[in-house]
């Protein structure tokens, strides 16, 4: 059964009906892609990655923009596509890892929409990212145990956006039927 984040007692922001998007944060691997889709075929709606769509906006893959501009225009091109979805209303969107932790994403994620912080354990997170580190630029050359130090410290550093979403769920704690919660 999910509740409300309870560490976010004073959640301050009106879910905002013109908007009224879903989105699902959470570390690489933690499954929200696999969750968007989860949830678009329960509620009958579009679901979209956030990752494709600065792909798709600037011609270049995740990696090759990280490999020529570097992770800062990375962030500024994630923030921009991010915004844009303020021209569309009940999306579920998949973000990036990092992307609560830039600009004052999170905030305004908030703003626009039901905000679910998907919250794996790393020890999970390592294990299917192992696997498939190749395109994901910041673990890329990692060794496993560099790969769980790194998850580790980075998950301590974006916690305190994290927390700040509406909701907190993990594969052991949800399943799909808990699902209306997130529309009342
Ligand atoms: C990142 C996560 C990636 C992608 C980029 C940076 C991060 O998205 O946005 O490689 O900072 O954690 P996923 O979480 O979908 O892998």
């Amino acid at each position: 059964m999910i509740n409300t984040n309870s560490n976010n007692n004073n959640f301050k922001y009106t879910h905002s009906s013109a908007h009224s998007h879903i989105f699902l944060i959470g570390m690489m691997g933690s499954g929200k892609s696999y969750w968007a889709q989860q949830l678009a075929t329960t509620y009958n709606m579009n679901w979209i990655d956030l990752d494709s769509e600065v792909e798709k906006e600037n011609m270049m893959s995740i990696k090759e923009i990280f490999e020529t501009e570097g992770e800062e225009s990375f962030r500024i091109k994630e923030k921009n596509a991010l915004h844009k979805l303020a021209h569309h209303k009940n999306l579920i969107i998949a973000t990036g890892g990092g992307t609560p932790c830039f600009y004052n994403n999170m905030q305004w994620m908030n703003e626009h929409g039901t905000t679910i912080w998907i919250d794996e354990p790393v020890s999970i997170l390592v294990k299917r990212l192992f696997k498939e580190k190749s395109h994901r630029p910041l673990i890329k050359n990692l060794t496993n145990n560099e790969l769980e130090a790194f998850l580790e410290q980075k998950l301590k550093e974006r916690k305190p956006f994290y927390n700040q979403a509406k909701f907190i769920i993990n594969s052991q704690n949800f399943s799909i039927g808990d699902a209306k919660i997130f529309l009342q």
